[in-house]
């Protein structure tokens, strides 16, 4: 049994943070320390799901900005977080975890492909579920997918990584007065005009009464501490 305050959960990584100290690519400490995480979560008998960004590779949005059609620019990121799906599933499984991935977009030759029921049955019998190629649709991010995967697989809450620690009042790193908030509603992140995630995301989360907790993911041993409820970050509620 699990003392932790969750019993399922889908984690966020983004792509970029796989940089670590790379310009560009996969940092394979940072992938390592990501993976020791897991593990220990995985064995304290939460089930957990991951959804990471290709932001280091890949960034769709960007390939718009140099001309490229937005529809193949976000299929090539998908293909990007796929990438990075494939990396973490091979470090955890070097160190001993039990992983699935599945796919939004068929390659039978390297992965599953999402399959719902499949991927909940997976995590009952305590693998840790990737989810790659985002919703396999242009024009939704990671994000979108994450907390889409999360309402799918009736995840208990989205846990959101980041490098900022939490919801601020103002952006951190450019107004030395901003304010932290431990706990904030879906209601006031839209009136004082937040940046959680995109709108898509979190209204999505909002209508399916998803919570969020964005945290500091870099910190080692931060995703244990969210998991057993400590204050760490910051809790998106109703
Ligand atoms: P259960 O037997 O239901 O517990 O699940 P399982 O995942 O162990 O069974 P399955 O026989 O479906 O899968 C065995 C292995 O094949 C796992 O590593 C799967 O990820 C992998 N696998 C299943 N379907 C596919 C697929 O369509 N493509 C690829 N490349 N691998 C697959």
């Amino acid at each position: 049994m699990s003392a932790n305050k969750y019993k399922r959960i889908l984690l966020k990584l983004s792509g970029e943070s796989l940089m670590g100290k790379k310009q560009f690519g996969i940092d394979h400490e940072r992938l390592g320390q990501y993976a020791k995480e897991i593990r220990e979560v995985a064995e304290s008998g939460t089930q957990l799901a991951v959804v990471i960004g290709g932001g280091n590779i890949y960034r769709g949005i960007e390939a718009t900005q140099e001309g490229f059609d937005r529809v193949q620019g976000d299929f090539m990121g998908m293909l990007a977080t796929v990438i990075n799906s494939m990396a973490l599933q091979a470090v955890l499984e070097k160190i001993g975890v039990e992983t699935r991935l599945q796919s939004a977009i068929k390659m039978e030759e390297i992965c599953e492909p999402f399959i719902r029921r499949k991927a909940v049955r997976h995590l009952e019998k305590g693998r840790v579920v990737i989810f790659g190629a985002g919703t396999g649709n242009p024009y939704f991010t990671t994000d979108t997918a994450a907390t889409l995967r999360a309402i799918e697989i009736e995840a208990d809450v989205i846990l959101k990584g980041t490098r900022v620690d939490g919801i601020y009042t103002a952006d951190p790193e450019k107004d030395r007065n901003a304010r932290k908030y431990d706990t904030i509603t879906f209601d006031e992140v839209y009136k004082n005009g937040l940046e959680v995630m995109d709108m898509t995301a979190f209204t999505l989360c909002k209508e399916n009464k998803l919570p969020i907790i964005v945290f500091d993911m870099n910190t080692p041993g931060n995703l244990k501490k969210v998991l057993q409820g400590k204050k760490v970050g910051t809790l998106v509620k109703f």
